[in-house]
């Protein structure tokens, strides 16, 4: 039962009895790192993305950047969203590249095809990594296009989209190939850092396996510079759980995101996530609305009582390091620089009441009734 007076939070991972005993007979009887529980995660994760491949990590982070190095990203420059969580872009420098960008769009917050597309020719990129934001898919056969017409690779950045949709297939089997994240505030996590590459092409498995094991190809032989980024058996054994409940879990943020809608597509001046139809089938990582007034209805959200989030205040372009590495400047994305300025996430996690996501509904209409 809800009551007033309790914290709304904006996000909460799920930790249940049964993560809890898997997680301890992973430790009690499987090895402590590629054990069964990896091998059996990875083979179900491929199988509820619809790849031949799955490739376990240590993170996000490490998943998109050992793609990179295994196509060969070195010295080329890629092309990604500046309205993303950094490691979007920082996974281009880690493999030897060169980051640019282009902007988004204000219809679905994702990169924006058509400027995907000046952005590859200005700067005769060898690629793009789309990143399905907060869950919602981008566009991707116009990234298709773009593709096939200039020869270009496309990787998703999929790291906040376990299980959404575009035109029936999972987000994740689109690209080349696709990185996860199973970061503790992600949809599904391990509960700890882990990632995940999805790919139907074998050679990229190939490379990613070997960079994530030290360039292992047996015990003490090495063929490649590689890293210590594997999953750990207790991380795999949480997610093999997770997964089982990834479904029900989607549905039941799809459903907060239909209150949300609902109650808040008669307020002048707030902009709104795109809904599902039937070419998009967003997870609603995040439920994420705009407005000019951002700020203060953050602060009046908590005061009563309910939490919010900025993802992201700064654009990736705009941080101290873009800017003083490769000279980005204000101006330069502005859809994606309007649009940190007014983002906020309302809360979104499995745990929510339909009366509590009803009672910040009417908290937010509130805010704007008042002058
Ligand atoms: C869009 C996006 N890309 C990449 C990452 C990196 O994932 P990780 O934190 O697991 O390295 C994250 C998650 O934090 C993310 O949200």
């Amino acid at each position: 039962m809800f009551l007033i007076r309790d914290k709304i939070h904006q996000g909460s991972p799920v930790f249940t009895k049964e993560m809890e005993d898997a997680a301890v007979d992973a430790l009690r009887n499987d090895r402590y790192l590629y054990g069964e529980n990896v091998v059996k995660f990875e083979e179900e994760f491929s199988r509820f993305v619809g790849t031949k491949h799955a490739v376990s990590t240590s993170s996000g982070t490490a998943a998109l950047a050992f793609i990179l190095i295994s196509i060969g990203a070195e010295g080329k420059k890629w092309v990604t969203s500046p309205m993303s969580f950094i490691a979007s872009s920082n996974c281009i420098i880690h493999a030897g590249g060169i980051p640019a960008f282009a902007d988004i769009s204000l219809k679905d917050y994702c990169i924006d095809p058509d400027a995907a597309e000046k952005a590859v020719r200005k700067n005769k990129a060898a690629g793009i990594i789309p990143v399905h934001i907060y869950g919602q898919p981008v566009d991707f056969d116009k990234f298709a296009e773009i593709a096939s017409e200039h020869n270009v690779k496309i990787i998703e950045d999929a790291c906040q989209a376990h299980g959404a949709k575009y035109k029936g297939r999972k987000i994740g089997s689109l690209g080349d190939a696709a990185a996860f994240s199973f970061y503790p505030s992600k949809n599904m996590t391990v509960l700890g850092d882990g990632g995940m590459v999805t790919t139907d092409n074998e050679e990229i498995a190939d490379i990613c396996r070997k960079l994530r094991d030290s360039g292992r190809i047996s015990k003490y032989e090495h063929d490649l510079i590689g890293y210590t980024a594997r999953m750990s058996s207790v991380n795999a054994a949480i997610g093999r759980v997770q997964l089982r409940h990834i479904g029900n879990w989607n549905n039941k943020r799809r459903s907060i995101a239909r209150i949300y809608n609902e109650r808040l597509k008669h307020v002048d001046g707030l902009g709104l996530p795109q809904m599902p139809d039937k070419n998009f089938e967003p997870v609603f990582h995040q439920f994420v609305i705009t407005t000019e007034r951002r700020d203060e209805l953050k602060a009046y959200l908590d005061d009563h009582g309910i939490e919010t989030g900025i993802h992201y205040p700064i654009p990736i372009h705009l941080q101290p390091v873009y800017r003083n590495r490769f000279g980005f400047k204000e101006g330069d994305f502005k859809n994606s620089e309007v649009f940190s300025k007014s983002c906020l996430s309302l809360p979104m996690h499995v745990f929510l009441e339909d009366e509590q996501v009803r009672f910040i509904c009417e908290t937010v209409e509130g805010f704007f009734d008042r002058r």
